[in-house]
């Protein structure tokens, strides 16, 4: 299949590119660069040895997204693009609900207007707002969000099966991702945060190559093993190849569905401080802090649906998810900036 992925060039787009295009799929890519680089497009063509044809553009633009519609057969879509910093968008909210909310909406109508009606979404398992119980499924009731961000993936759901409901020949899945860490075994494609990491696993990485002092552990007082958030990590690559999946079930049914991809086994923040360090025969500086506002004790997914349904489920260790993370670091300590 032709398959176009909006925010191609960003960290989970450009190893889905991988796994697609090593899957005998095609890809086509557009992204306006906001949050990420063309190098990281030329890094994938670099690991797959193809060329991959790039429209920098914005999903909200029209005329844009008609053109890469007109201009190519697209049997379906990975819609990864959208503004994506929890605390940014608790700062500037309607930037969010605009930009990720009218690409979607732009996206789904050019895709209409041309008959393309295959459609993965990046969700998250944030739209489960503050769980009473896990883990995790995708049937349980979603009480609501703790952030904008998370609100635009929830609202984006609903619009998805909205639009399944009016036009059964609509495919649609949603999946909403866990913690993804780790990077593509090579090294040459990885996790590239802009500033100062807000996630665990690039800080961790940034404190391990010196660029920042020590991490702060936020909270250990949380009700878990060791005091310390938990989480369901789960490899860039395992998720990648969810996504493959993810397509091949869409091109075969009609209807919405809703995926968890996750791993199913929850670590704290110090089992990935203490893997990280065994891993990679580094030691690193921490210290213990207060609770980050928003934050919950533990979150991590039921992955049965997933093997269910797509067939699929992740295979790497928080092993490789530490050593993955590091390669990628090591070797390119200031991501894709040359
Ligand atoms: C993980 C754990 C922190 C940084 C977020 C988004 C979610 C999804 C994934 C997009 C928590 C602790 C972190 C640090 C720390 N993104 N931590 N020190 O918050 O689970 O999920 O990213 O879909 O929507 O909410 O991920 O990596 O920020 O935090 O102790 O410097 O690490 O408290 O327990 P989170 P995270």
């Amino acid at each position: 299949m032709k398959i176009l992925l909006t925010g191609g060039a960003g960290f989970i787009a450009s190893h889905t590119c991988v796994e697609l295009i090593e899957a005998g799929h095609e890809v086509v890519i557009v992204d306006n660069y906001v949050n990420s680089q063309p190098e990281a497009v030329r890094r994938v063509e670099e690991i797959v040895g193809k060329s991959i044809r790039v429209y920098e553009a914005d999903v909200c633009d029209k005329a844009a997204m008609n053109r890469i519609f007109d201009e190519n057969a697209i049997d379906a879509v990975i819609h990864f693009a959208g503004l994506k910093a929890v605390g940014e968008s608790v700062q500037i909210p309607l930037t969010y609900y605009r930009n990720n909310l009218d690409s979607t909406l732009t996206l789904c109508e050019t895709m209409a207007a041309h008959g393309c009606k295959n459609l993965v979404f990046s969700s998250s398992a944030t739209v489960y707002g503050v769980p009473d119980e896990v883990p995790l499924r995708e049937d349980m009731f979603c009480k609501g969000c703790t952030n904008p961000y998370g609100w635009t993936k929830y609202m984006i759901e609903r619009i998805l099966e909205g639009v399944v409901n009016a036009d059964p020949e609509w495919s649609v899945v949603l999946l909403r991702y866990f913690n993804p860490i780790g990077a593509h075994a090579s090294g040459r494609i990885g996790e590239d945060p802009n500033g100062i990491p807000n996630n665990l696993m690039p800080y961790i990485t940034k404190v391990a190559a010196g660029q920042l002092k020590q991490l702060t552990v936020f909270g250990d007082d949380y009700n878990t093993h060791d005091g310390t958030g938990v989480r369901d990590y789960i490899h860039v690559v395992d998720l990648a190849k969810g996504h493959v999946k993810a397509c091949d079930y869409a091109a075969g049914h009609k209807g919405c569905e809703i995926v968890n991809l996750g791993t199913g086994v929850g670590y704290s923040v110090l089992d990935l401080v203490k893997t990280f360090q065994r891993v990679n025969n580094i030691d690193l500086p921490y210290v213990i802090g207060p609770r980050r506002a928003g934050d919950v004790d533990a979150c991590f997914a039921d992955p049965r649906k997933a093997r269910e349904v797509l067939g699929w489920e992740a295979t790497k260790t928080l092993d490789d998810m530490c050593r993955d993370a590091w390669n990628w670091q090591s070797h390119n300590p200031k991501g894709y900036k040359a």
